[in-house]
């Protein structure tokens, strides 16, 4: 895995040149083993450009048996072999190149290529080629704009492995001497080699098919290993719902005949669109009640949503360069939070997504891993699967959606995946189709792809009583202090001092407004309202329709008045979010929160209460500040404890002032026990594990309620909620509870997951201590990823004040980890580096103890391409 301590070259978007060659077709026959596989290759090459005759092949980790060229063996001295690579020093402009070549399974814990999932007598092998996984299959070129067609024969032992998948369409199968057999794919389309995928083994098959519109059937099958298949329905129907879904919302056909999914407990990520053959970290596929939260619930159909939307977003119309990157995922991502948001809750769906884009992307955007949404350089792309080009991107393409309106969006996107199909393209023409369909320019876009940082929006409004004129002006200011302008699209609305909505009406003189959506595409524009009796409240970002910081010191008045009136109900939640920022300010600055303030959130709190039409699920957001990370993410000088000791301050605030409703409204959702999985049950359950967790902050009292609604629970949910409970207040019973669970859950590595993840984050002193003592249970593997991400990386990112004790021992942990994990899966171990890339906004002394522990990292020799390119990037900007 190693590899010598010269930084790898940096990849260049400048550098870009087409590929010389295109392989028309790839013919791969494998002989399966977990020990050792044999790979067949034929490449039908054809020369593009120029007449170079030396060909360049992608290759690592391979060993190389023999290599021919139109069926003739070359010798030695005929082509070069060198790290990453194989030169053939004469091709002819049409030629077909076969190699043959050695792979081990079971050796390579990387995650990437071909690997044994499971163990060595009875798991399964499987593939991972995204992004340059690939060349540890077979000697190609690898590289998203080399499409190709692709026969796949698979060849093994019948008893061991008895199931044989690729993608594509079914070509035969049969047996062969010796207890073997043998099937073949075929995938019609030609696509890119990250996208090829197979699996083998023991694996059991939920079936059911898709009937589209047209009539075309689909067989979906979803594939998992005997114990586990009977927890795919909920995935399966997802699953349909996707399929349904996207024919309906974008008029998107499945093309093929078969889709495949598969479920691994080995898995760096949550799942991979595979033509034909998605592959899920079982985290993302498998769903009970008794075994899953209604959270998981959630994020399988989000999963499920997105992998197969990328059958258009990302396979059918692929990325030109991994520059490129955000095209297929920022789309994606954008889709799925569309999907998810027609079938359950739109404005729960977004205040989670905002969440996570304020927590993680803003402080990636602020600190030294910041890149672009389109990098324009990198060392290592697995490294730039990031917040910035999932998310962020994804707040692009919703601004573009709320520029061009539903149905122009859909148009631009009907004319890209029309124009474009079987193509490898880029950002500037996903811009240009979605212009040309709407007769628009948008090439002021690309500034929101090629920059770094999260802009400040200011906002000044002016009332006039004379005139009755209320003007209000947009300035924007690029964090970075750089001078771009990008297309900001700013949702307003004007509410009365009552609470009443004040409607729009703009003077002649105003730029244009629709819809409520101002767009502010200059540093600066002022916008002029009519008929406006007295100064408005003014609501702005409804929706969060842009990805920006407000530079406004909040007007507590204001925000409690919109906490209570807000329409929109994403902004009813983001005004009480705002208010309880300024009281954690209040707190953190001088002990407590000023008490004019303090009572308007409470008072906006009460009237939701007693608010019948309001979601359940909504409300418990609005019960919710926001978490230490998210608090902490735009101060400079940290200090973990004073945060969690301002943020406890409030959180306690609020369970006293509320307790009485809070008793009442627990009581009477009784009744969200019962282990019904619909939306409206979870949103119920939601708010009662709210309340529960609010009245434990309150008082004793609390700790025994937690104590029997963990007795009384019948769904994970309720169980996880009330271990929480126990263990964060440091109950006696804790102990014997989670000693309980751990049995009751001892042969479900999943749940056992939560276990972890659940005591990773006590934020109480001898965590840190339990955690390495974790290390050590029989359930942890560090071989696992979802192992190290619920024990390591939740201690890392979620319990601040833990992870940041000053004597510098939760760094040194998380560093001593990170050089383990190098040695086995060097991805895993740089995401869980990144812990560290915040270490300039912290106050002195964890500042220099973060430093110093990515000193000691950098000084260690041998590290993965993957974990020196964090290291470095972290330290570099110093
Ligand atoms: N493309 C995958 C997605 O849908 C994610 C992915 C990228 C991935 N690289 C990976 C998954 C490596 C597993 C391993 O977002
Ligand atoms: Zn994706």
């Amino acid at each position: 895995m190693s590899v010598d301590s010269a930084a790898k070259p940096l990849t260049r978007l400048a550098d870009y040149r087409p590929p010389a060659w295109r392989v028309e077709a790839i013919e791969l026959e494998f002989d399966l083993d977990a020990l050792v596989t044999t790979v067949d290759a034929r490449l039908r090459l054809a020369r593009e450009h120029g007449d170079a005759a030396e060909l360049r092949l992608d290759g690592e980790a391979l060993e190389l048996l023999h290599l021919d060229i139109d069926g003739r063996r070359l010798g030695p001295n005929e082509y070069t072999l060198a790290p990453g690579g194989l030169v053939i020093h004469q091709v002819p402009p049409r030629a077909v190149v076969s190699t043959r070549s050695r792979i081990r399974p079971a050796a390579n814990s990387a995650l990437e290529g071909v690997y044994l999932s499971g163990s060595l007598e009875d798991g399964f092998l499987l593939s991972q080629c995204e992004a340059e996984g690939f060349r540890r299959v077979t000697w190609c070129l690898d590289r998203p704009d080399v499409l190709s067609r692709y026969t796949v024969t698979l060849r093994a032992d019948r008893a061991r492995f008895p199931v044989l998948l690729a993608g594509g369409n079914p070509d035969g199968r049969g047996m062969l001497d010796g207890g073997r057999h043998w099937a073949r794919f075929v995938d019609p389309t030609p696509k890119p080699s990250y996208l090829f995928a197979l699996a083998a083994g023991h694996l059991e098959c939920l079936e059911d098919t898709f009937v589209a519109e047209d009539g075309h059937t689909v067989r979906l099958a979803i594939w998992a290993e005997h114990a586990e298949i009977a927890r795919c329905a909920h995935a399966m129907a997802c699953l349909k719902a996707a399929f349904a879904w996207d024919e309906r919302r974008f008029g998107r056909r499945y093309d093929l005949d078969v889709f495949h999914v598969v479920a691994t407990h080995d898995f760096a990520m949550g799942a991979m669109e595979n033509t034909g053959l998605n592959i899920f970290n079982s985290k993302y596929l498998l769903a009970t009640p008794d075994q899953a939260t209604d959270e998981d619930y959630r994020h399988v159909l989000a999963v499920v949503g997105h992998e197969y939307f990328h059958h258009w977003s990302g396979n059918r119309v692929t990325c030109r360069d991994w520059f490129q990157l955000s095209l297929k995922e920022g789309l994606t991502v954008y889709r799925e939070q569309e999907f998810e948001s027609d079938l359950a809750s739109r404005t729960l769906r977004r205040i989670e997504d905002v969440r996570t884009l304020w927590r993680v992307q803003f402080g990636e955007d602020a600190g030294p891993l910041a890149h672009p949404v389109r990098p324009e350089q990198y060392a290592e792309i697995n490294n730039f699967y990031t917040a910035t080009v999932y998310d962020k991107g994804a707040e692009i393409v919703r601004m573009l959606a709320t520029l061009l309106g539903r149905d122009g969006f859909r148009r631009g996107l009907d004319l890209y995946f029309a124009r474009h199909d079987g193509q490898a393209v880029t950002i500037e023409d996903f811009l240009a189709a979605l212009g040309d369909a709407n007769d628009r320019d948008l090439s002021s876009w690309l500034a929101w792809y090629r920059h770094a940082g999260t802009p400040v929006l200011e906002v000044e409004g002016h009332h006039d009583a004379a005139t009755r004129r209320f003007s209000l002006t947009l300035r924007q200011r690029a964090a970075k202090g750089d001078a771009v302008v990008r297309p900001v699209p700013v949702a307003v609305a004007l509410f009365a001092g009552d609470g009443g909505r004040i409607a729009m009406r703009e003077g002649e003189d105003a730029a244009p407004c629709r819809d409520g959506v101002l767009l502010l595409d200059a540093a600066e524009r002022t916008w002029t309202f009519h008929g406006v009796d007295a100064p408005p409240v003014v609501s702005l970002l409804r929706g969060f329709s842009a990805p920006v910081r407000l530079a406004d010191a909040a007007d507590g008045t204001a925000l409690a008045l919109l906490a209570r009136h807000e329409d929109d109900g994403f902004n009813r939640w983001f005004a009480g979010d705002a208010l309880s920022r300024l009281l954690f300010a209040q707190a953190l600055a001088h002990g407590r929160p000023d008490a004019a303030p303090f009572e308007g959130w409470i008072g906006a709190l009460r009237a939701a209460f007693a608010d019948a039409s309001l979601d359940p699920a909504i409300l418990a957001e609005m019960l919710t500040p926001a978490d230490e990370g998210s608090l902490a993410e735009p101060l400079t000088e940290v200090d973990p404890d004073a945060v969690r000791r301002a943020r406890e301050r409030i959180e306690g605030g609020l369970a006293a002032a509320l307790a009485p409703s809070l008793m009442e409204r627990y009581e009477a959702l009784a009744s969200a026990t019962e282990a019904d999985m619909s939306p409206v049950a979870q949103a119920r359950r939601r708010l009662r594990n709210r309340c529960l967790a609010l009245l434990c902050c309150a008082d004793d009292a609390g700790v025994a309620r937690a104590s029997r609604h963990y007795d009384e629970a019948r769904t994970l949910t309720d169980r996880l909620a009330a271990m929480t409970c126990l263990a964060q207040a440091g109950d006696a019973r804790a102990e014997q509870v989670l000693a309980a669970f751990a049995e009751r859950h001892a042969a479900d590595p999943l749940v056992l997951d939560k276990w972890f993840a659940l005591q990773a984050t006590i934020p109480r002193p001898g965590t840190l201590e339990r955690v390495v003592a974790l290390t050590l249970h029989p359930a942890f593997r560090w071989e696992n990823p979802n192992k190290v991400y619920a024990l390591l990386l939740a201690f890392a990112q979620r319990n601040p004040s833990v992870f940041h004790r000053p004597d510098g021992a939760g760094y040194r942990f998380i560093g001593d980890a990170v050089l383990r994990l190098d040695a086995i899966t060097p991805q895993v171990a740089a995401r869980l580096a990144t812990a560290f890339g915040a270490w300039r906004r912290y106050e002195p002394l964890r500042r220099a103890l973060m430093r110093a522990e990515l000193f000691r990292l950098d000084a260690r020799g041998g590290l993965s391409d993957n974990l020196a390119d964090i290291v470095r990037r972290s330290l570099d900007a110093s």
